[in-house]
């Protein structure tokens, strides 16, 4: 298993660019899902529990599910905002979402089984790896936004044990639409309404890591609320990296059936995932602080919107021109989906670019701007589509890179 599992190719690409940063060279990294500190700081007041918490002595093992006050603030938070009534009983935290989501798989999935999900995206392959799930990957079209229909997974349920699904989407920075996700919650219950009662049911792992952070009218919606006899077979992944910008804090949530997060327990707890005490304390505090949150989701969404916008009208504007390229409207998250359809053109240097791979190193030494292929989330490596990422950049630097991208599109012949 761990001689064949592949290392984060978003991870490779970052650490290549950020070599050069070392070096001195100027480059506009639209690479990692994460935030530059200096330009997107956790909420002061945040910051301010989490050292109160270690002045007030908060270093030693936490429960292994979560300090109580945090797994209250959660569904406190949650119900109140999302409309989801869940107990903090329901509730198991972490260090992160990422060991909630390989712990959703490790108390579901035995080797074998099926595990339905889109691509591009997010690391649903590792964690198919990881588990020994059999992982049946639906190829989305820029005509959905990148999003999963139900006609194109109805096909693929019947068996299977997990459909992973993420609104916002990682890499797309688009959403579910009411209907759509509605139409797919239908199929699940048709699915366990055909099962047997000594099989296993179809769960879904419902990832809204990024569900805060939706801008102008996009709405996020989710399984429960859509449909509320779903309740017993989704397990919700969530928390504080992406939405408080905070994701060196290591404090994730996942909620869902008591009978599959005890089990999520029951594993994380011997993994030792726990997320700090003093991060849980404080977060813990944080949550219930609605001026404070709301202070700071206001400012970052305005911010990270107006990165994805200005991305967005510069591709427009080289597509109203008759570049070959093209983006989908930002509706969420820190994404934008972009279009380089270049595949086949020849550089300066004479080399005929064929995948985009080969396009994403030409686009870092000639323009000075590093994207992420869809090919690192699934997506064949000579689709012309790349995530851009605009938590670690300035809106200045964001601009700047404009200009030096249709350089880089006008050197190829
Ligand atoms: C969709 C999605 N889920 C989960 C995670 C992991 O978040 P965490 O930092 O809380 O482990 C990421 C991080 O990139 C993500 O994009």
């Amino acid at each position: 298993m761990a001689g064949s599992l592949i290392g984060s190719e978003i991870i490779k690409i970052g650490n290549e660019v950020n070599d050069m940063i070392r070096k001195g060279e100027q480059i506009c990294n639209l690479t990692i899902g994460d935030f530059d500190p200096a330009i997107f700081p956790i909420p002061a007041e945040l910051q301010h529990e989490i050292t109160a918490a270690y002045q007030a002595g908060h270093t030693n093992y936490p429960p292994a599910n979560g300090m109580a006050a945090l797994r209250e603030a959660a569904t406190a938070f949650t119900k109140e905002r999302l409309g989801l009534a869940y107990s903090p009983a329901d509730v198991l935290v972490a260090g992160g979402s990422r060991p909630l989501i390989y712990a959703t798989y490790l108390a579901l999935v035995d080797p074998g089984d099926r595990v339905v999900f889109p691509v591009p995206s997010w690391n649903n392959n590792h964690y198919c790896h990881l588990s020994g799930a059999e992982a049946v990957m639906i190829e989305t079209s820029p005509e959905n936004n990148f999003m999963p229909t139900a006609e194109e997974l109805a096909p693929h349920l019947a068996g299977a044990t997990l459909l992973a699904l993420c609104s916002p989407l990682n890499p797309t920075g688009t959403v579910f639409t009411k209907e759509n996700l509605e139409a797919i919650c239908d199929l699940v219950i048709a699915e366990n309404q055909r099962r047997q009662p000594d099989e296993k049911p179809l769960y879904v792992l419902y990832d809204q890591i990024y569900w805060m952070l939706t801008f102008g009218q996009t709405v996020h919606f989710d399984p429960v609320n859509l449909r509320p006899e779903l309740r017993d077979y989704v397990v919700y992944i969530d928390g504080i990296s992406k939405c408080l910008a905070a994701t060196g804090v290591r404090v994730g949530y996942a909620f869902g059936p008591a009978v599959v997060i005890d089990k999520m327990k029951a594993i994380l707890g011997h993994v030792g995932a726990w997320a700090p005490k003093a991060e849980q304390v404080a977060t813990a505090e944080f949550l219930p602080n609605t001026p404070a949150v709301d202070g700071f989701i206001t400012a970052f969404k305005h911010n990270i919107q107006r990165s994805l916008e200005t991305l967005h009208s510069g591709l427009q504007e080289l597509k109203a021109a008759g570049y070959p390229v093209d983006s989908i409207v930002p509706m969420g998250a820190i994404y934008l989906t972009a279009k380089l359809d270049v595949l086949g053109k020849t550089t300066p240097a004479g080399q005929v670019l064929s995948t985009t791979k080969e396009l994403t190193s030409y686009l870092i030494s000639e323009a000075r701007l590093a994207l992420v292929p869809f090919s690192a989330f699934g997506t064949s490596d000579t689709a012309p589509w790349f995530r851009m990422s605009v938590g670690g950049a300035s809106l200045a630097s964001v601009e700047a890179a404009l200009p030096r991208l249709r350089a880089a599109l006008d050197a190829l012949k």
